[in-house]
């Protein structure tokens, strides 16, 4: 694991959007795992940018998202469709038949679940995959307690969830109570996980997570067993880690 810590979060995102972009530019048909959530916007309007300049392009891209709520459909206005269509794919090249979103309304969840590995293990698996974390220390939608074990599948969302996400809609009751997620076994399989994170609020998850015991009640600390793992920070998110990286334990570039 190799944690970058930036002075804010615009320079966090402009960090993550670099490295992101680099890959593309090297592998220009990358599959790439896609969060929503505050934190990846300064990172997306970083690519948004450098796609206007002419200095990269999703045309061969492919993007799978993590989750979706249950319930809503794609056009809802707080469905994670609807999300990433207005932060990025609308205003970037990708070709919208390359962009993966779970669908939410899906008359049988568990066959969408099934179909939604599927069109992954179609595409090659997925090289790079986009990650926030929860102030609980989720990832995707899987909450404390969640097997390590699990592909994409239907979850119940956790109250504190809820509200966090209920700054997005009308009212909390509007917030849906489950979801599609990928699983953390789907996670742990992408070559390469870059994980994002800003703001004091998620500085006690990130430590947990990157220096707590690796277990089922903190679902990012299984971030720890993967080989290819980036942790872009700002100073924030990172205001509890060890300055020294804990010894070398992981390596850490201020
Ligand atoms: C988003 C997702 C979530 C968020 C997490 C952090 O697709 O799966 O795990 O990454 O809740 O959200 P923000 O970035 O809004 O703090």
């Amino acid at each position: 694991m190799k944690i970058l810590i930036e002075k804010d979060y615009e320079a966090m995102s402009a960090r993550a959007a670099r490295i992101v972009a680099e890959r593309i530019r090297r592998k220009p048909d990358l599959v790439l795992g896609l969060a929503t959530g505050s934190t990846p916007i300064g990172m997306y309007r970083h690519w948004i940018g450098m796609v206007q300049a002419g200095d990269l392009s999703f045309t061969d891209v492919t993007t799978f998202n993590l989750d979706e709520y249950v319930g809503l459909a794609g056009d809802h206005p707080q469905s994670f469709r609807t999300f990433m269509h207005e932060q990025l794919f609308r205003q970037i090249d990708v070709k919208p038949e390359r962009t993966h979103i779970p669908d939410g309304v899906a008359p049988d969840l568990a066959a969408e679940c099934a179909e939604y590995n599927r069109l992954i293990e179609e595409a090659g698996g997925i090289d790079v995959q986009i990650l926030g974390i929860g102030k609980n220390g989720h990832i995707g939608f899987n909450e404390p307690g969640e097997d390590f074990g699990k592909l994409t599948h239907v979850v119940r969302l956790s109250e504190n969830t809820r509200r966090a996400n209920s700054r997005f809609f009308p009212r909390l009751e509007d917030v849906p109570t489950h979801a599609i997620t990928m699983g953390l076994k789907s996670i742990m399989n992408a070559r390469q996980i870059v994980l994002l994170a800003a703001g004091t609020d998620k500085c006690d998850a990130v430590q947990r997570a990157l220096y707590g015991d690796v277990t089922e009640d903190l679902p990012a600390s299984v971030l720890q067993l993967h080989p290819n793992c980036v942790v872009v920070l700002d100073e924030a998110a990172a205001s509890k880690l060890p300055a020294d990286g804990n010894n070398g334990k992981w390596e850490m570039e201020k």
